[in-house]
């Protein structure tokens, strides 16, 4: 069996996203991380067995076959451009690709010359719920698709880099909001052309966060290309933990999704106990845990989507590739402009 080496870029939330998902399957060996910080804990808790400070001291010494770039937002493009132009063949970036459209640009010319495989890590498009939702959609099940409404939210980002604008390049809707963007997209198979957006701009025009140079909530209403309209949403205002739903409309019917809450599991804990879902902030009185929140979120079936890419040389899913990342950036960022100028943006 072929069995390919790994390296994870980053040792916190998002690879350990990666981590988890990388453990599932006998195909991958994680055979080192490059982090600032975390290192010991990280290393033991996935069992890698090489740890770097330097990335690209991580590329010198390993013969890697993948690389996952977990770290924040404003160093993706440095981060894949000096990896790919150090001879690293398959990219896995995590959300959103960049923070400026020439950056984003930039690092799929560099893979493109430099002949990697960028893989744009949207885990919404792989979770379980979602691709049975887009089988009933493409089977005709609900009718003709006429409008879809998608919204992450929770209660603030753990990542300090999430906070300020300048690591980020915005506030709740480049960070959690491009999911339901790339989303409204993927299921009605056709790209966003205008949107009306709406947005708090960070600081003391917040709703909550003051202290969050980004926005911390946005909303947009979206026409794309065949006429199917969207609404999307992003905010840092939800408290019980992360809140992501979808509401599709079709002419026959329509499909509701909670892919956050939808835990078929009811607990009812007076002490309280472990975990329960993403950024919950306890789990005492009546909770519904998530039975396998990795999987439920999307992210096994992403990396699984990944590893077969590089394993069998093929390109990844239409939403998944380096441009899809930038479309989805595009498409933020023209939310921004909107909200800014109180105008509707055409792409
Ligand atoms: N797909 C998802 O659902 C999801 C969820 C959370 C975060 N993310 C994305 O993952 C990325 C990381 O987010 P996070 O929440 O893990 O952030 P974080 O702040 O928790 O962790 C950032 C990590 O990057 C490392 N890092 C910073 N500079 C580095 C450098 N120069 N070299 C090597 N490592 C460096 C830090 O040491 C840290 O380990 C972001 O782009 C974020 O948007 C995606």
């Amino acid at each position: 069996m072929t069995q390919i080496k790994v390296g994870i870029i980053g040792s916190q939330f998002a690879a350990g996203l990666h981590a988890e998902s990388y453990k599932r399957f006998s195909e991958v060996k994680l055979q080192a991380v490059a982090s600032l910080d975390n290192l010991e804990k990280f290393s033991s808790e996935y069992g890698v067995p090489s740890t770097y400070e330097d990335y690209m001291e991580m590329i010198k010494n390993e013969d890697l076959d993948l690389i996952s770039v977990c770290v924040p937002n404003f160093l993706h493009k440095k981060i894949v451009v000096d990896i790919a132009e150090a001879g690293i063949k398959n990219i896995i970036c995590e959300k959103p690709l960049a923070t400026t459209i020439p950056d984003a640009q930039a690092m799929i010319d560099v893979c493109k010359k430099n002949n990697v495989r960028l893989m744009y890590a949207e885990d919404w498009l792989f979770a379980p719920a979602v691709i049975r939702a887009k089988e009933i959609v493409e089977e005709g099940g609900i009718g003709k698709l006429l409008y879809i409404k998608a919204k992450e939210s929770h209660s603030g980002s753990h990542s300090i880099y999430a906070q300020k604008k300048e690591y980020c390049g915005g506030g709740a809707m480049i960070h959690l909001g491009i999911h339901p963007v790339a989303f409204v997209s993927f299921l009605a198979g056709s790209d966003i052309k205008e949107v009306v957006g709406m947005a708090t701009a960070g600081g003391d025009t917040n709703l909550l966060h003051t202290n969050y140079t980004g926005e911390d909530w946005a909303a947009a209403l979206v026409t794309m290309e065949n006429g199917v309209k969207g609404f999307v949403e992003a905010n840092y205002i939800t408290s019980g933990g992360m809140d992501d739903k979808i509401e599709i409309y079709g002419t026959e019917g329509n499909i509701h999704i909670d892919l956050t809450k939808g835990s078929p599991i009811d607990v009812y804990s007076r002490p309280g106990y472990g975990y329960a879902i993403e950024k919950a902030d306890f789990t005492h009185g009546w909770t519904k845990p998530a039975v396998d929140e990795f999987l439920s979120l999307g992210y096994v079936k992403e990396i699984e989507h990944f590893i077969d890419c590089v394993i069998n040389d093929k390109e990844p899913n239409v939403g998944t590739r380096g441009e899809d990342g930038l479309k989805a950036l595009e498409v933020v960022l023209a939310i921004y402009e909107s909200a800014k100028s109180g105008k509707l943006v055409k792409l």
